[in-house]
């Protein structure tokens, strides 16, 4: 659902560089005009992960050739432009200098406002351009490869706080660690999916980090699946050790069921514990069907409405940067100053870099 455009709702170009894929989209207001992305994926697959050097050459071949395709998607010109804005953090620092350098260009050759934006804020300011505008206190599960954060939201433009966050690996990193001790390809996440619908959940007891009374008191919203990848590595050596079978479908299934249990079962508690009556789940490891139907089964018996985005705006995208951006201009925000630096570490509760000059 997308509400229509009024005469004051600014036309803001996003960009996104903060990791592999090169974002550039079109936003009127809450309305998505054009969206164009680059991945860099098949580049790093061959090892395994995300390797920087490359992410960052792959932005400055697609940066441009992706904001022309953004504006022929839009039907709009650059002169037609209201606003800029960028990811300046968290992410990789080399990727993140392409994107920012591009924004500050196209606003200082434009002289437009630049608003440079938290990515993690992002994934949940872009389901306004499918859901419409967000319902506030709002609890917000971030989980991807690069992040898994739970987020309170009660005002997506100045008020967003950190409840928790993984302790060690991400969620999207758990799945691909995992599915590369399984043979499975890079990024593994989809194929555990696929592979655990025919196995049992319940075959292997694996851990579930961080909930064990004395852990929900100091780590109460937080993560951790590092030892979970650890026992899922144990339990597959000890078998080919003793020359049996593993189980692939039976150890994916058993794995994820530890997953999605504690993410889901934290961000409902979240939600309870903060008077929020929405859910919304983004990133890429939001494809997971395990992840939502239980969070959907979860939500319901609890009363919460759950928002997901479809998918292609839950991975990363220009489209959040610019969905942001025009809630910032809407909202009055002070833009940032042109010599707006990247943060790779950009603090949650920092929604954009506001001139205080
Ligand atoms: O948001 P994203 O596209 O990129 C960043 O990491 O920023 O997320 C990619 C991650 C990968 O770790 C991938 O394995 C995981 O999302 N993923 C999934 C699924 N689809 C992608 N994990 C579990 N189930 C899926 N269906
Ligand atoms: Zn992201």
């Amino acid at each position: 659902m997308t509400t229509s455009p009024t005469p004051t709702a600014p036309l803001v170009l996003g960009i996104e560089s903060s990791c592999d894929e090169t974002g550039v989209a079109i936003v009127r207001g809450q309305e998505l005009l054009g969206n164009a992305v680059a991945s860099s994926l098949e580049e790093h697959a061959r090892f395994g992960g995300v390797i920087p050097e490359i992410a960052s050459r792959a932005h400055l071949e697609a940066m441009v050739p992706m904001i022309d395709e953004a504006c022929d998607q839009a039907g709009v010109s650059l002169t037609d432009l209201d606003a800029i804005a960028v990811t300046s953090g968290p992410g990789l620092a080399g990727a993140l200098l392409v994107g920012v350098a591009s924004a500050k260009a196209l606003a200082f050759a434009l002289d437009k406002p630049l608003y440079g934006i938290n990515h993690l804020v992002a994934h949940v300011g872009v389901d306004v351009l499918e859901h419409g505008t967000l319902p506030t206190p709002m609890v917000a599960l971030l989980v991807s490869g690069g992040h898994t954060n739970l987020l309170l939201v009660r005002d997506i433009g100045n008020d967003v706080v950190s409840l928790g966050q993984t302790i060690d690996d991400a969620a999207g990193e758990a799945y691909d660690k995992v599915a590369r001790l399984l043979d499975l390809p890079y990024p593994g996440g989809p194929h555990i999916d696929r592979l655990a619908a025919e196995g049992d959940p319940t075959a292997i007891a694996f851990p579930r980090g961080l909930t064990s009374g004395r852990d929900m008191q100091r780590h109460r919203y937080d993560f951790s699946f590092s030892g979970l990848k650890t026992a899922v590595a144990r339990w597959v050596e000890t078998r080919r050790a003793a020359g049996q079978d593993v189980p692939v479908a039976d150890v994916a299934a058993s794995f994820q069921e530890a997953v999605v249990d504690v993410l889901t079962r934290k961000a409902v508690l979240a939600c309870a514990e903060h008077g929020a009556t929405h859910l919304l789940i983004g990133g890429g490891v939001a494809a997971n069907k395990r992840l939502r139907a239980l969070a959907e089964e979860r939500c319901a018996a609890a009363g919460i409405t759950m928002r997901v985005p479809r998918p292609g705006l839950c991975t990363d995208n220009g489209a959040m940067v610019a969905a942001l951006g025009a809630q910032l201009a809407m909202a009055g925000a002070a833009p940032s100053p042109l010599d707006l630096p990247t943060d790779s570490s950009m603090p949650i509760e920092l929604v954009h870099v506001a001139d205080v000059a």
